[in-house]
């Protein structure tokens, strides 16, 4: 057991409570940042006066000569230490003698923790951003290929009107969007810098906060230091974020279980992406959509479980907190793992355009346009609702559809029917009349696709100021 704070203590803890606090098997996931963190602090004090630059040059050595080590397998981080913290100070002081025991003068595993953990939400959201672009790049080109590739839309899982495909995955891209621009906002007001608050009350010695805040690509220091060391405000954030984007790939996988099956068949996924049974020798099985819409619950268990740990903890720190860690390591690793995946599904599966098509021709999806051919002609909307719900009924009965049926047969239902309402009532123009700016029609969506190409084109070249800082 190697532990940081044994002069007060007079016996040995007990392994069993050694076991259940320590945090090592989880927190080695932010070794890279808690580092990171430790060599703008030494910076900051030698700047200060707090260290002399001969004592900050070996110790920033003795630190980058520790992650060469780990990264390289030449040095573990074991069970041995009770966190990511205890590891990196210990190896320090094995390596460069005293001037190791000085790299945490002026802080406390609270503001220490509290850092570490914001590098790594803010270094992981820049990835998760990144896999949203890159499923938005696979959306897009999709959408290109499909304006006029049509499909019925529903409403309660019925056919209602006539889309395209392009449309209904215009619809999740503007979804993507706003996923996107919620870790923007997240990213942007969790940007303020803990390190230099202590373990709750600040410290005595000079410490300059702006500088380690600068040094690590924060906009500032966080203004209160009993807030700074208590708050876990933004993963709640990221979580609730994370749930959104998980609520909707959970629902368009849904939508690829329903097209892929059987009764649709709209889609094929590609065998890369699809499993078999081990039993039905026909079978092959949409499992990955299942399970990324399966893992969304994990996913809001997280969010529900961190919200629920920190609504009775009185201010400031209180190890309840040490509870954050491994339910965001697991959403953070689903998150990222099913939008990759996803976004490779989508790229491979392929399209059945022509079952799309018959589909959409087949379920009276152009009985509004025939509607309003009526009411164009002078019927009063009501009536044409009515008469064209007895034509579907005289269509049904027949297995037939509207564009089946004769002029003569029409004309019994109204007289103001002519020959031009089959072109009014063709799949192509009841989608190719819907123009109004976020619908179907061809019009409409190259106006929403150009601006969908500017936006990534835009994204693609965004590099986080954050993630630029504090590299050197
Ligand atoms: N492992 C702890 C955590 O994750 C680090 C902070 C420990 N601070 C303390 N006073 N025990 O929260």
């Amino acid at each position: 057991m190697a532990q940081l704070w044994g002069g007060r203590f007079t016996k040995e803890t007990d392994q069993l409570v050694y076991n259940f606090n320590a945090s090592i098997l989880f927190d080695q996931k932010f070794f890279h940042q808690d580092v990171k963190g430790s060599i703008a602090h030494v910076k900051m004090l030698a700047d200060v006066g707090v260290l002399t630059d001969e004592e900050r040059d070996v110790i920033v050595q003795g630190l980058n000569g520790i992650v060469a080590d780990v990264d390289a397998g030449r040095l573990e981080i074991t069970s041995e230490y009770e966190d990511i913290h205890s590891f990196v100070e210990a190896n320090l002081i094995r390596r460069i003698g005293d001037a190791g025991k000085k790299l945490h003068t002026g802080r406390s595993r609270n503001d220490q923790v509290a850092l570490d953990m914001k590098l790594y939400v803010r270094d992981e959201l820049a990835e998760v951003q990144e896999l949203l672009y890159q499923l938005m790049q696979v959306l897009h080109r999709r959408m290109k290929e499909n304006v006029d590739t049509y499909m019925p839309g529903f409403t309660h899982l019925q056919k209602a009107q006539p889309i395209t495909f392009a449309h209904h995955l215009g619809a999740y891209m503007e979804m993507f969007k706003r996923d996107a621009s919620r870790i923007t906002d997240l990213r942007e007001r969790m940007n303020y810098c803990p390190l230099g608050s202590g373990a709750l009350a600040g410290t005595t010695y000079p410490l300059d906060r702006e500088q380690t805040a600068e040094l690590l690509g924060f906009y500032g220091p966080t203004l209160n230091s009993m807030d700074s060391v208590a708050d876990r405000d933004y993963i709640i954030e990221m979580l609730s974020a994370f749930s959104t984007i998980m609520m909707h790939l959970s629902r368009f996988s849904e939508e690829i279980i329903l097209w892929n099956s059987n009764e649709y068949q709209f889609i094929e996924l590609d065998d890369g992406y699809s499993t078999g049974s081990s039993i039905m020798p026909q079978k092959k099985n949409p499992d990955i959509a299942e399970l990324v819409r399966g893992k969304t619950g994990r996913v809001y268990a997280a969010l529900f479980s961190i919200l629920t740990t920190m609504k009775g903890i009185p201010l400031a720190y209180n190890k309840d907190m040490q509870e954050d860690k491994e339910l965001t390591f697991d959403a953070m690793d689903t998150v990222k793992g099913c939008l990759a995946l996803f976004t490779g599904m989508l790229d491979t599966m392929t399209l059945r355009t022509e079952r799309m098509e018959a589909s959409a021709k087949a379920g009276f999806t152009n009985a509004t346009d025939a509607a309003d051919y009526l009411v164009k002609h002078g019927v009063p909307f009501r009536d044409a609702h009515s008469i064209i719900g007895q034509l579907v009924l005289y269509c049904i009965e027949r297995n037939i559809s509207l564009d089946d049926m004769s002029l003569e047969e029409l004309k019994a239902f109204s007289p103001v029917f002519e020959t031009d309402i089959y072109e009014a009532i063709s799949l192509e123009t009841c989608v190719s009349r819907r123009n109004t700016i976020g619908g179907p029609g061809r019009k409409a969506m190259q106006e929403v696709i150009a601006r969908n190409d500017a936006y990534l084109k835009e994204k693609g070249s965004v590099v986080h100021e954050q993630d630029r800082a504090g590299q050197t």
